[in-house]
């Protein structure tokens, strides 16, 4: 018999519920009003997708890895190509809110499905903490450029300025806000307010309802993407080709002067860059033909995403040698600070900014959805599934939403909030492709998105063996190194060992199963970028889980409706 902790959730039982909601739950409000398109649900995506990650991290992204991290983005651009075909073909079944959580209650069952929930918390609330960090540090030194000053003190993490001023550090504002912060009581009085403004704003704007938030992104993602393209046609100019060859601390000349190893190390950096595509599944409720938009918007937008990062990349390090970006936050302004260019400089702040408060609204968007359902569900408490009677939108989890990002805010730093982000969106990946291989095959159904089965019964375990063959012939000693692990090396080689054994276990199964290519690769591609998780990473990342775990055997394993539902069927 099956534990009710793996009982699912039937694809029908689900769109039902959706479907019938509780008109005293919702505080009048019945359902999400269908206003978005397709391009409406594509721009949302594109304002997701490019914010911090492409605008500040990556400065980060290239000092490790040199001109040759492209080739990450390349690779996190086919894991997540194969990523959204798996949304895809989960939201194209099951077009209502709730993302990966939901895609879990229908494919592994109730536990897993709270684990993806409580993983996305990461992904959308905790993301936003690094990008509304990043926000303010464009916003001030924008502001700057203009003459304003915000005082150091105003305008600085607690944390931050506390480590920089501890480490003599040679960030002048940093130590500045420490040494010149106003006392109360024996407290430094040091926070990042734009930070804690833009999140106020922004939770105000997705309170009083989608349709503003719609017209308002639209907006923001067209100044962004017309900016975008200012920064690629402009700097292009400068480029001198002899930047992609450059010499690395050994002075040998290589597109990828630290290897692979370094390029591997951006996998955070780079991986961030693309977290949003998913976000745009949360909004099927909201959308008007769910069916047929969903997945083209996710990967319209995936797409253009990768073309834009791609070129961006290669004007970054075709303009400046890698090694001038070591801990540089706004590399794309820098560029133009290197060579002179300050109107350039005031543009890539003003896009900065814009491209970042797209992001934050589209998460703290999704953050809420996500909570609706699980609080439908009864795996949360019954006013996260509350829908305003005005705006119609998910009220009091969106309240939630502000609390949690705003509050860390002032006491937290971007510092790790980056690979935690990274860590727990990958797992989520993962799961959301396994689900796809243990949902039943369908016959094609027009007007709807169908994942082409791809037999692979034999082609995946060959992927495995030429992956395998091919890390072997650039290092025949491969394999017996991964198992030479110490202190310093001790999670990239665990991590890979195991990645090596799911293949191999995969492979068996999937030469047993037939399972289908895509889900597959989107499985293989994303646990193998996880295996550039730090040791510290992966530490945080349990941590937060067993918290989870502990949050949903004390409330949710007893309040499942699902639980209720088919207890009350027995008797
Ligand atoms: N991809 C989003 C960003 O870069 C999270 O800000």
């Amino acid at each position: 018999m099956s534990s009710p902790l793996f009982r699912k959730k039937s694809i029908e039982k689900i769109l039902h519920d959706a479907t019938t909601n509780d008109e005293s739950v919702h505080g009048g409000g019945t359902h999400l009003k269908r206003v978005l398109g397709v391009w409406d649900l594509t721009f949302l995506g594109i304002a997701a997708i490019v914010g911090a990650g492409s605008f500040s991290s990556l400065g980060e992204a290239v000092f490790k890895g040199g001109p040759g991290v492209i080739y990450l983005f390349i690779i996190c651009g086919i894991a997540c190509g194969f990523t959204a075909l798996c949304y895809a073909e989960f939201a194209s079944r099951i077009p209502v809110a709730g993302s990966a959580y939901t895609y879990a209650y229908a494919s592994f069952g109730e536990l897993f499905a709270w684990i993806i929930g409580w993983a996305l918390i990461m992904e959308y609330s905790i993301g936003n903490i690094y990008v509304a960090f990043s926000w303010s540090d464009y916003f001030t030194s924008f502001l700057h450029r203009l003459g304003v000053h915000l005082p150091d003190y105003l305008a600085t993490s607690y944390a931050e300025a506390k480590n920089a001023f501890l480490s003599h550090s040679a960030n002048t504002e940093s130590v500045n806000a420490w040494k010149t912060a106003p006392l109360l009581g024996g407290l430094r009085i040091i926070f990042d307010l734009p930070a804690l403004l833009i999140n106020i704003g922004i939770t105000a704007l997705v309170y009083v309802g989608v349709k503003e938030s719609k017209n308002f992104t639209n907006l923001m993602v067209l100044l962004k993407l017309i900016t975008i393209v200012m920064v690629i046609c402009v700097g292009a100019y400068f480029i001198d080709p002899g930047n992609w060859n450059p010499v690395n601390d050994q002075g040998v000349h290589s597109f990828m002067p630290n290897g692979f190893s370094g390029v591997m190390a951006a996998v955070s950096s780079v991986f961030f860059a693309y977290i949003g595509f998913d976000a745009i599944s949360v909004m099927a409720e909201e959308s008007k033909n769910p069916q047929r938009d969903l997945p083209r918007s996710m990967i319209y937008s995936l797409i253009i995403c990768t073309i834009i990062y791609i070129l961006l990349t290669l004007v970054l390090t075709g303009v400046v040698n890698y090694k001038l970006f070591e801990g540089v936050g706004d590399p794309l302004a820098k560029i133009f600070e290197l060579q002179g260019i300050h109107w350039m400089q005031l543009v890539v702040s003003f896009a900065a900014i814009v491209a970042m408060s797209s992001v934050l609204l589209v998460f703290q968007m999704g953050q809420p959805r996500i909570w609706m359902s699980m609080g439908r569900d009864g795996l949360l408490p019954k006013q996260f599934e509350r829908i305003h009677k005005k705006y119609q939108t998910p009220s009091f989890s969106t309240i939630i939403t502000g609390l949690l990002v705003g509050v860390p805010i002032l006491f937290t730093d971007k510092v790790f909030i980056l690979d935690f982000t990274s860590i727990a969106t990958l797992f989520a990946f993962v799961l959301v492709c396994g689900g796809v291989l243990l949902i039943p095959r369908r016959e094609k159904e027009p007007g709807k998105f169908n994942l082409p089965f791809i037999p692979s019964k034999f082609l995946f375990p060959l992927i495995v063996l030429a992956g395998i063959v091919f890390a072997v012939s650039l290092d025949k000693n491969y394999f017996s190194n991964l198992f030479q692990i110490d202190s310093t090396n001790a999670s990239l080689h665990i991590s890979t060992i195991v990645f090596w054994i799911l293949m191999i276990i995969l492979s068996v199964i999937t030469f047993i199963k037939n399972f289908s290519l895509i889900p597959l690769m989107g499985l293989s591609s994303c646990s193998y970028l996880l295996t550039g998780m730090t040791g510290e990473n992966w530490a945080w990342f349990c941590g937060w889980l067993i918290l989870g775990l502990i949050f949903y055997f004390s409330f949710g394993y007893k309040k499942s409706k699902l639980r209720k539902e088919l207890n009350s069927n027995k008797l």
